[in-house]
């Protein structure tokens, strides 16, 4: 527990509160640009975390603070509203918006102070462990008692209808789902999933924030979800398909046909290769074929670089240094378009490899990564505050 966060909220409203809510961050080893197209994913949660303290207030007002941005935002619950006033309160306000829709009463307010040990907008999902960690507080403070999946759905809801982001359930689910030393199997067409042991044996796996900030709702991740809708619009005439992941890899050849449109048809090759990987690399994982895993994840970076388009410059930077300072696998994870990517290494060379990366990514660009060995942990906790 952060004392000086109970200590603030001592300070601030004179009270003390009444619970201590913990999220995690996630990564994902492989599956991307998948989940909103009800594909095939393998995300983890990883010990990064959002922080919370929270209490109950005698009268319906939301009030928010943050230590990592600026400005306190409070709000009736009967006037929440997406609005530029509320700024980074948008995203855990989206959240009782959600369940007021949704037909819940929320019969009182809530004083919450957040705390992130995790760099903003670095893909690894800052703004999904937030809608899940106010969904989670939410969720207990109300007595809804909603299981991790319904969290997890819950926020999603959310974030796209409340905030506008067309992305996928993957990050949500991730984090509410989070299992110590597991990654979770999931299909975002039917919201099954496993919980799969990874092991790379000798090998580490790496975290590599490259700390270029991006904005998701800026960045062309719209924009490659209305790309995809559109092929399966086209291919959907010819193909007995609701999704592209309803696709085989060996449907391709007859996939460029239909699609005149090289961009396109780049994309469909995008989603249906990378599900396929996903199956390779749980299959050479449970037969503990490292070698095989390693590639499957490169092939993976190479097709978001050449046919999905989502690296960009300082991602294929960092995946070329890794690569070159002795990484047997580099991949960017999450979004892209700047963000975050993941490396497996031996890890003896763990302080060799994060030296060379900084220095070299840093005399190119003026940027110094941020860079930690994955630790794959539990997803939402919460502790009463004695
Ligand atoms: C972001 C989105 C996810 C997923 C990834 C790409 O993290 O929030 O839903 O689409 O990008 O795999």
């Amino acid at each position: 527990m952060n004392n000086r966060l109970i200590d603030l909220y001592k300070k601030q409203f004179g009270t003390k509160p009444e619970k201590y809510f913990m999220s995690p961050c996630r990564i994902n080893l492989i599956g991307e640009h998948t989940d909103y197209n009800s594909g095939l994913v393998l995300p983890a949660a990883i010990s990064k975390f959002i922080h919370a303290v929270v209490g109950k207030r005698n009268d319906n007002k939301i009030h928010l603070k943050s230590l990592n941005k600026l400005g306190d935002v409070e709000v009736d619950l009967d006037k929440i509203s997406n609005s530029p006033e509320n700024k980074w309160g948008n995203y855990p306000l989206g959240i009782f918006a959600t369940l007021q829709k949704r037909g819940y009463k929320l019969p009182f307010g809530l004083n919450i102070i957040y705390s992130s040990n995790v760099p903003i907008a670095s893909g690894l999902s800052s703004s999904a462990s937030m809608l899940d960690l106010t969904a989670f507080i939410a969720s207990t403070m109300y007595n809804i008692s909603l299981k991790n999946e319904e969290i997890a759905l819950l926020a999603h809801q959310s974030e796209t209808e409340f905030n506008g982001l067309q992305c996928g359930i993957m990050d949500e689910f991730a984090i509410a789902l989070g299992k110590r030393n597991k990654c979770i199997f999931l299909d975002c067409g039917t919201n099954k999933f496993s919980y799969e042991d990874v092991s790379f044996k000798d090998l580490s796996l790496v975290v590599i924030v490259s700390n270029v900030k991006r904005a998701l709702i800026a960045s062309p991740y719209n924009q490659r979800v209305s790309e995809c809708n559109k092929a399966l619009e086209i291919l959907k005439k010819h193909f007995k398909i609701e999704s592209l992941s309803d696709l085989e890899v060996s449907n391709l050849e007859e996939c460029k046909k239909l699609l005149s449109n090289d961009i396109l048809y780049r994309r469909v090759k995008h989603v249906v290769t990378e599900n396929q990987r996903v199956k390779d690399f749980i299959e050479a994982s449970k037969n503990g074929e490292v070698n095989k895993m390693c590639d499957l994840l490169n092939k993976s970076h190479e097709s978001l670089r050449d046919d999905y388009e989502v690296t960009g410059e300082y991602l294929d930077s960092i995946h070329d240094i890794s690569m070159k300072y002795g990484a047997y696998a580099e991949r960017m994870t999450g979004a892209g378009f700047g963000g975050s990517s993941i490396a497996v290494i031996k890890k003896e060379d763990f302080d060799y490899f994060k030296d060379k990366v900084i220095e070299t990514f840093y005399k190119k660009y003026h940027i110094k990564p941020l860079i930690f060995l994955a630790d794959i942990c539990d997803g939402l906790t919460v502790k009463n505050i004695k």
